[in-house]
């Protein structure tokens, strides 16, 4: 199976986790644009979608699906969201489409994350990607520093700013042995948003498309 049809048929084996009349938070990339378009085929069973970007938003909404405002929602049974990398224990880098910190904002709320990847994402350890960290503009040169303290080379990606009005710096050079420790850290420094481990609140659940079918690991 080439790794877009991967994706896809990810994407179809989580619509069998979706609950009948619920909220569904829908993150953003190539998987999860496979996966609204999925969703867009049973959207008179669900009650609408929580989009984690505007990219998300505006495809949600081409296909007729109500995009909800996250503040007025108490609970979100299901997220649904790709990865750039995933391990056995589903902790993951996100972020390579610069969505990490709605996307970490739908997932916190979220009961259940589901992600949904190709092959190619799942590794041993973290850090082959290049970890994105969103950052307040002014304190990009710092933050960049701090990196650098921390063993951690930063690239400044060109010619992007975030659904926030923020840039992303790309971290090289990394590998992740303690994911839950490096999130808290890397967050610690001033002028981070956020970054891209999701560690401490990982996937649920792995709906992983290989060349022999959709793999579940939980
Ligand atoms: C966007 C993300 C995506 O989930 C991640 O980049 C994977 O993308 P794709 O499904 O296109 O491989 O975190 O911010």
């Amino acid at each position: 199976m080439a790794q877009n049809e991967q994706k896809q048929a990810a994407a179809q084996a989580a619509i069998q986790h979706i609950p009948v009349g619920c909220i569904v938070g829908v993150g953003t990339g190539s998987t999860a644009n496979y996966f609204i378009d999925e969703l867009a085929k049973i959207k008179h069973k669900i009650e609408g979608a929580i989009a984690s970007s505007d990219a998300t938003a505006q495809r949600l909404k081409h296909h007729g699906i109500e995009v909800l405002d996250l503040n007025n929602i108490n609970d979100l049974p299901v997220y649904v969201d790709g990865a750039d990398e995933i391990t056995e224990h589903l902790h993951m880098i996100k972020g390579g489409g610069g969505a990490l910190t709605r996307e970490k904002i739908v997932a916190a709320i979220a009961r259940k994350f589901i992600c949904i990847a190709d092959q190619s994402k799942l590794v041993n350890i973290l850090g082959n990607f290049p970890l994105p960290i969103e950052v307040i503009p002014m304190a990009r040169s710092y933050v960049a520093r701090e990196i650098a303290l921390i063993g951690g080379q930063p690239a400044l990606r060109q010619g992007f700013t975030t659904d926030n009005g923020n840039v992303i710096l790309d971290i090289h050079g990394l590998q992740i042995m303690n994911p839950v420790e490096l999130e808290a850290t890397l967050n610690q420094i001033t002028g981070v948003v956020t970054n891209g481990l999701f560690a401490k609140r990982g996937a649920n659940t792995l709906l992983l498309g290989t060349d022999s079918g959709v793999r579940t690991i939980t």
